[in-house]
C-alpha cells in the first residue's frame, strides 16, 4: 500500500498478483469461448486496468484449442456513483454514430464491477438497440448485495462480500484509481475523500 493511502484502507482484499492470475484464466476461456473478432468494450473509467491487463494477455494468447482473435478496441463512458452510493441515474456516454459502429459485431463488454447491476442492465438495454450480432459481459468483480437486481455477467473474476471496494482502477470520488490490490476503504479513508 502507498504511504498516501496507509490510513484509508483497512484491508487488501484482493492482492495484485491473485488479480493476474485471475485475469489470466479468464482471457484463456474468453479466448476459447469466441468465433470471430471481437469489438472489446472498455467501460470507463473504472473498466481501464481490468481491460489494459486483459487485452495485454489476450493478444499474447495461443490457447489449447490454437483459437486466437482479432481484437478492436471501443470505449465507453458510464457514470453512476456519488460517495459511496449509485445515484440510479446512468450516464452512458456513446453517440449515434459509434452505436451504428456496434451491428453485426461480436462485442465483449469490460466492467470492473457489478453492484446493484443497474449500470450494467441500462448498457445493455441501450447497446441492444444497435444489433450487435452478440454481446458478453466480462467483470472482474460481481458484489453479494440484498441491493442487486439480479444481473450475472458471462465471466466473473471473483464473488465479494458486501463493502465498499478500491483500488485496480475502482474509485472513492475517483481516489484510490491508483492502488495495484483490491482494497476495502476504511472510515478514515471515507472522511477524508468524501464529497459533499
Ligand atoms: C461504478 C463501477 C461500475 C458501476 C457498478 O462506476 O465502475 O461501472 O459503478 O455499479 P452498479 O452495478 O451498482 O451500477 P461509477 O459510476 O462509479 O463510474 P466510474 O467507473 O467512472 O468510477
Ligand atoms: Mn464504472
Ligand atoms: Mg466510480
Amino acid at each position: 500500500i502507498p504511504t498516501h493511502y496507509e490510513k484509508d484502507v483497512s484491508s487488501i482484499l484482493i492482492p495484485h498478483g491473485v488479480i493476474m492470475d485471475r485475469v489470466n484464466k479468464l482471457a484463456r476461456l474468453i479466448v476459447d469461448e469466441s468465433n470471430g473478432p471481437l469489438v472489446v468494450c472498455c467501460i470507463l473509467k473504472g473498466g481501464h486496468q481490468y481491460f489494459a491487463d486483459l487485452v495485454n494477455v489476450i493478444k499474447k494468447l495461443t490457447t489449447k484449442s490454437g483459437n486466437s482473435v482479432p481484437l478492436s478496441l471501443e470505449f465507453i463512458r458510464v457514470k453512476s456513483y456519488h460517495n459511496d452510493q449509485s445515484t440510479g441515474e446512468v450516464k452512458v456516454s456513446l453517440t449515434e454514430d459509434e452505436c451504428k459502429e456496434f451491428k453485426g459485431k461480436n462485442l465483449l463488454i469490460v466492467e470492473d464491477i457489478i453492484d446493484t447491476g443497474a449500470t450494467m442492465v441500462k448498457l445493455l438495454e441501450k447497446l441492444r438497440q444497435y444489433e450487435p450480432s452478440s454481446i458478453k459481459v466480462t467483470s472482474l468483480l460481481i458484489k453479494k448485495t440484498d441491493r442487486s437486481n439480479g444481473y450475472i455477467p458471462d465471466y466473473v473474476g471473483f464473488a465479494i462480500p458486501d463493502a465498499f471496494v478500491v483500488g485496480y482502477a475502482l474509485d472513492y470520488n475517483e481516489y484510490f484509481r491508483d492502488l495495484d490490490h483490491i482494497c476495502v476503504i476504511s472510515e478514515h479513508g471515507k472522511e477524508r475523500y468524501a464529497n459533499p
